[in-house]
């Protein structure tokens, strides 16, 4: 059995979907039924619940050899992980696949970075055996900018000259589903990445190239970015913590690619022309 979280979120639900195919049994942990209405179809066993209700843990994690933690972005997100992972060991789990982050090092400045860093260092600790996949920048944030887009053929962020190695979450799917079915992946880091560096600008041009028309990135000051994102990240903490991830970004000149995604998922990762052009519609008045 594999209990997977987050499930109705972008790289858990890709997890879930590459998992499908396999015929393994799956368990999942949902707070909301309807929204896992098409897995519990598929035949994946829903317990609905919250992440942070210890009853929950139990009866999710009874039976199951193998699990995949995602949790939330907050500042009790490493709560969270903490208590999943001492369930985990209390029910015998043999296998913790957790999803992390690129920026996560010793090093790293950043609330969110920092989080997954000390769990990650917590889940080694704990005598489970583990992977951790740790994810770039992810294709699927560039959804949150078609509406500008679509309105204006331009985004706004604060990344600079930075560089991201950005990925697509359904790649990111596909590796963790062939961790969790296959074997040998203990004790390992897996870097995913796309298939190319970019900057912003560089990004600006492979979405003019997929939607046919030009698109440019406009970088926009960190101060003035966090009034438009205080908008819609009401939480102080959740708002200065993606600043600051997205200043690391910013201040980035040495990202890198990797051959994870295909060495796990099979096949090549998908190029970022490639990802704006399969979601067109959604970027196109
Ligand atoms: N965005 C990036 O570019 C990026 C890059 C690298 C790494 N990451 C990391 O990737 C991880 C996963 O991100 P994601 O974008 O796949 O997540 P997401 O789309 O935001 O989804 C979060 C999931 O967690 C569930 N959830 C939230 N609170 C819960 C609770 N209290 N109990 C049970 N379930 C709960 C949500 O369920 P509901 O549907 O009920 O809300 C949803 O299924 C994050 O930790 C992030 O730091 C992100």
């Amino acid at each position: 059995m594999i209990l997977l979280t987050g499930v109705t979120g972008k790289t858990g639900g890709a997890t879930a979907q590459a998992l499908l195919g396999t015929g393994l049994p799956l368990r999942v942990i949902v707070r909301s039924e309807e929204k896992a209405a098409a897995l519990k179809a598929a035949g994946v066993e829903l317990v609905v619940g919250d992440l942070g209700d210890q009853a929950v843990l139990d009866r999710a994690l009874a039976g199951a050899d193998r699990a995949l933690l995602i949790a939330p972005n907050g500042e009790h997100q490493l709560d969270y992980e903490k208590k999943f992972v001492d369930a985990a060991v209390k029910a015998g789990v043999r296998h913790l696949v957790k999803m992390s982050s690129i920026e996560a090092s010793p090093t790293t400045k950043n609330p969110i970075a920092q989080i997954h860093y000390a769990s990650e260092q917590y889940i080694e600790k704990s005598g489970l055996a583990w992977t951790f996949m740790k994810p770039s920048f992810f294709m699927q944030n560039f959804l949150a900018n078609a509406g500008t887009i679509k309105e204006q053929n331009k985004f706004f962020l604060p990344m600079g000259d930075g560089q991201a190695a950005m990925v697509d979450c359904r790649d990111i799917g596909a590796a963790t589903a062939a961790v969790l079915a296959g074997a040998g992946h203990e004790g390992r880091r897996y870097e995913l990445t796309g298939p190319e560096v970019l900057t912003f600008h560089d990004a600006a041009a492979r979405i003019s190239d997929a939607l046919g028309r030009k698109v440019d990135y406009v970088n926009v000051p960190m101060d003035a970015y966090r009034q438009t994102l205080a908008r819609f990240l009401t939480n102080e903490w959740h708002l200065n913590a993606v600043l600051a991830l997205f200043g690391e970004i910013a201040a980035t000149r040495d990202a890198h690619t990797t051959r994870t995604v295909q060495q796990l998922a099979g096949r090549a990762p998908t190029s970022l022309r490639d990802f704006i052009a399969q979601f067109k519609a959604v970027f196109t008045a």
